[in-house]
């Protein structure tokens, strides 16, 4: 049996968090450590929204459910993880930012992966990575994927649900519109479904939670950099606030007025 340390690796992991402050900055190893720490929480929740659409295609909705609460749980811990990056003040940060030179979360491929399995498609994600690197592999790879959405009117329509031939036929590279012509068959599953019906409320929490954590990062952003331009090359906070409000499954939010 591999001890605890050989099975996590874990001379590796602890030899990653390398500052690149000269002094070095007593702030930047926690800078280091909470990226890094949001990168292992994506790529296991990109692992559990591959399992939930697989689950979803075999229409085993039970698991689906419970593997979807599994992914709301981490992403209460994603927002909650800003709270410990606000302790460190912008002087604290800017002991440092500089070093950062062009590196941003702008350029996590993870997080766009998260977007794009979400339904959120934008191929000038893809650009922002030299053609045949890994990144723009993997970017390519999801693009062609179809999202959680497409998995969900699967299943629905798999359950006796009339989803629009539309929805199920749409293109899957491009980002998930709203569909007024889908939302009767919605607002059916609410009245009669309940099973189905909690499914699309778990969807609505994890709508919410992602923009959830858009709001909480650009309030970070704005008390630890106010206005200046971010490190990735965009208008910073400004740039950020265009990325608020936006539904990833529109449909389920335009029904409620009608429930
Ligand atoms: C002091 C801490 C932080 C500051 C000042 C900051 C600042 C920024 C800024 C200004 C942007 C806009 C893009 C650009 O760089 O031009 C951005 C984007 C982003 N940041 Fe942060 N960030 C911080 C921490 C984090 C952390 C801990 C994460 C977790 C991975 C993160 C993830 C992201 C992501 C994913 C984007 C892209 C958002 C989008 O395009 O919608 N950031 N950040």
């Amino acid at each position: 049996m591999p001890s605890y340390s050989d099975y996590l690796k874990l001379d590796q992991l602890l030899d990653l968090q390398q500052p690149v402050s000269r002094a070095p900055e007593h702030d930047e190893m926690l800078f280091i450590v909470i990226h890094q720490v949001y990168e292992l929480w994506f790529k296991e929740i990109l692992h559990e929204l591959e399992y939930l659409q697989e689950l979803l295609s075999k229409n085993d909705g039970a698991r689906a459910r419970h593997t979807l609460k599994r992914v709301l749980t981490i992403l209460k811990v994603l927002v909650a993880q800003l709270d410990i990056l606000e302790t460190m003040t912008p002087l604290e940060f800017l002991s440092f930012r500089d070093r950062l030179e062009s590196g941003s979360g702008f350029q996590s491929v993870q997080f766009r992966e998260l977007e794009f399995a979400l339904g959120w498609k934008d191929p000038q994600a893809l650009e922002r990575h030299p053609e045949g690197s890994e990144a723009r592999r993997r970017l390519e790879r999801r693009l062609a994927t179809g999202t959680l959405w497409d998995a969900f009117l699967h299943h629905l329509a798999a359950n006796g649900v009339t989803v629009p031939r539309t929805d199920l036929e749409r293109d899957v590279t491009s980002p998930v519109a709203p569909s007024p012509e889908l939302r009767p068959a919605l607002i059916e599953v609410y009245r009669c479904r309940p099973d189905l019906a909690e499914l699309c409320e778990r969807l609505v929490d994890l709508d919410e939670g992602l923009m959830e954590w858009r709001y909480r990062h650009v309030k970070m952003v704005q008390r630890t950099i106010g206005t200046r331009r971010g490190t990735g090359g965009s208008a910073g906070a400004e740039y950020l606030m265009t990325t608020l409000n936006q539904p990833l499954f529109p449909d389920l939010w335009a029904i409620r007025t009608e429930l």
